[in-house]
């Protein structure tokens, strides 16, 4: 592995926790549970390496269709792993962050979210950016909402709306994702950052997601550096 050429901003889709548990004859949310064990480890080995950001897929806006019993599983998992792990986060000066919207979700599990926040704002060597309640179309349906007000209010101009500034009024802002990984090999993006990805290598492993651990992420990130990144350029040597 090239440790000069690691991306700074890592997204995973966290997917296969439900086929983990039914190859085990379990109830889907011990694949959860399961998944969320995988992800303290492998963010420790993430954020090891030196990458700055990662984002991750918790739990999209279209979640719940699912069964309610699944729905309030998560939510329990949330709050208890958000309110166990804050000591942690703060002890590894990892700075959490969430994105997504608030319809919906529980107090609970608001306070929660919240309250790590809050711990852990000051820090900024590691950022990790938690997709809950989110969806990368209303994201930028939001976004377009915060603008307009503002030209409404005449706060700013039609003329100041550039990239840079629709980058900064997405849910937080945050540098172009450059690798995604979306585990269980199922290959669509699931309405996952689509603003911050437009130039992201993707990456699809079958591996489901309670299984990717930090061998399977090196691996992963060995791929990456294989990539030839043109950016609509081309490089005359390759
Ligand atoms: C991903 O695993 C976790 C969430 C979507 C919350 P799934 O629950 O989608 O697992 P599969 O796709 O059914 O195996
Ligand atoms: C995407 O996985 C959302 C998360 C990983 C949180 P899904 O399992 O919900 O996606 P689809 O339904 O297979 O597209
Ligand atoms: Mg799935």
């Amino acid at each position: 592995m090239d440790m000069n050429n690691l991306p700074n901003h890592v997204g995973i889709i966290m997917d296969g926790n439900g086929r983990w548990a039914k190859a085990r004859n379990l109830k889907r949310s011990m694949g959860h549970k399961a998944g969320a064990d995988n992800l303290e480890k492998l963010l420790k080995h993430i954020f090891g390496l030196g990458i700055k950001y990662v984002s991750v897929y918790a739990f999209s806006c279209e979640n719940f269709k699912r069964d309610a019993d699944e729905v309030n599983f998560l939510m329990d998992l949330f709050v208890k792993m958000f309110g166990l792990k804050k000591k942690k986060f703060v002890k590894d000066q990892i700075k959490v962050i969430f994105s997504g919207c608030t319809d919906n979700l529980r107090s609970d599990v608001l306070d929660s979210m919240n309250n790590l926040m809050d711990a852990t704002k000051d820090f900024d060597n590691h950022v990790f950016n938690v997709c809950l309640n989110y969806s990368g179309r209303r994201e930028i349906v939001d976004m377009a909402k915060k603008i307009s007000t503002m030209v409404v209010d005449k706060k700013i101009n039609t003329d100041d709306i550039d990239e840079e500034l629709v980058n900064k009024y997405m849910y937080q802002e945050l540098p172009d994702l450059d690798f995604v990984i979306r585990t269980s090999g199922e290959m669509r993006i699931s309405n996952f950052m689509l603003w911050q990805s437009s130039y992201a290598e993707y990456y699809f492993p079958n591996t489901l997601f309670p299984d990717f651990n930090g061998e399977e992420f090196d691996k992963a990130i060995m791929e990456y550096q294989s990539r030839h990144r043109r950016f609509g350029g081309y490089d005359e040597k390759k």
